[in-house]
Order: structure tokens, then C-alpha cells, then sequence
């Protein structure tokens, strides 16, 4: 299935960059569905370019994978917000760091539904999430946003 992305920004101003953070996350959706998806996805592209942040959102209907990025307190502030919500449960976050730069500058929110080589349902149900490390879930965006970088 080919990637959807929105390219609708760019943030590379030093002022912007000067304290980035990235947060990636699992969570499990609750009444997924198209129209659901394209609700939060509006959401997250909405207060994203207000907020500075931009990321990602592998999906599916058994998981949810974003990473955040941007300015810390915006992040931890849409972090906030996305943990309220009852679009999904159970949370999870598995990587939280500064970094130098952004993976998804171009994106509000780059959506993806969740590629092959992704785990599978079976996979998941059976706790790979739990026993991957963090190392593993940023490989998992980085080659998310090489696809991005080549269409
Ligand atoms: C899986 C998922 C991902 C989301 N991603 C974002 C996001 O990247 N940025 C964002 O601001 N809100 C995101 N949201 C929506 C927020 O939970 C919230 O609805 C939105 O920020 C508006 O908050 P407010 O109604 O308190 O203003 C996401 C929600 C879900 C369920």
C-alpha cells in the first residue's frame, strides 16, 4: 500500500530547533475506523502546525505508533492532550530524548498504515511491544521517514 503523507510545512528556522525533543509512543486504538482516523489525523495536523510539532502516525487496527517532535514543551503538552483522549488506550511511551533534528520536519503528521514489516497483530498480541527496545522503535521511523523522503 503506498505511504499517504501531508507535506505541509517545513520547520528549520535555528530559533525553532534550539530544544527539540522526540517522543515515540504505542497506544491501542478504541473504535477504529476510517472516519475516525481522518478525525484525529485532522486533529493532530491542526494543533500540530499551530503547536511547532511535527511526526508520524503508523496505524492500524490492532496499534497506533506516532512519534512527536519539536520544541519540548509543546510536545509535552500535546503529549498531554493526546493521553486524554478516548480514541485510544493504554498509552505507552518508549522513547522520550532530545535530539538535533527532525525526522518529519516536512509533515504536521505523516500517516502510515502500518507496513509490512511492521510486527504483526499476532506479534503484538503476544507482547512484542513490551520487549522492544528503544533503539528498535526509532529504527522503525527512521526507515518510515526515508520512504517519506522518496515518495
Ligand atoms: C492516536 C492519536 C494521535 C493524535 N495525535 C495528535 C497530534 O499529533 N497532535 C495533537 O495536537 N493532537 C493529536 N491527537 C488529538 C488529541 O488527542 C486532541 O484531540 C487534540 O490535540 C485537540 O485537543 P483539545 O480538544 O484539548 O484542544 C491525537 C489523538 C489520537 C487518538
Amino acid at each position: 500500500m503506498p505511504i499517504v503523507g501531508v507535506a505541509c510545512m517545513a520547520f528549520t528556522g535555528a530559533a525553532i530547533i534550539s530544544d527539540l525533543i522526540q517522543i515515540i509512543y504505542s497506544s491501542r486504538p478504541f473504535g477504529y475506523d476510517d472516519a475516525m482516523l481522518n478525525g484525529v489525523l485532522m486533529d493532530a495536523r491542526r494543533c500540530n502546525m499551530r503547536d511547532g510539532v511535527s511526526g508520524a502516525l503508523i496505524c492500524r487496527q490492532d496499534v497506533y505508533l506516532q512519534l512527536l517532535e519539536g520544541p519540548a514543551q509543546a510536545v509535552e503538552a500535546t503529549c498531554d492532550r493526546i493521553r486524554r483522549d478516548d480514541r485510544h488506550l493504554e498509552m505507552a511511551i518508549r522513547v522520550n530524548q532530545q535530539v538535533a533534528a527532525r525526522m518529519f520536519g516536512d509533515w504536521a503528521m505523516f500517516h502510515d498504515p502500518a507496513k509490512s514489516w511492521l510486527w504483526s497483530a499476532q506479534d503484538i498480541s503476544d507482547g512484542a511491544l513490551e520487549r522492544a527496545s528503544g533503539a528498535h522503535f526509532k529504527q522503525v521511523f527512521e526507515r518510515l521517514a526515508a520512504d517519506a523522503k522518496t515518495g
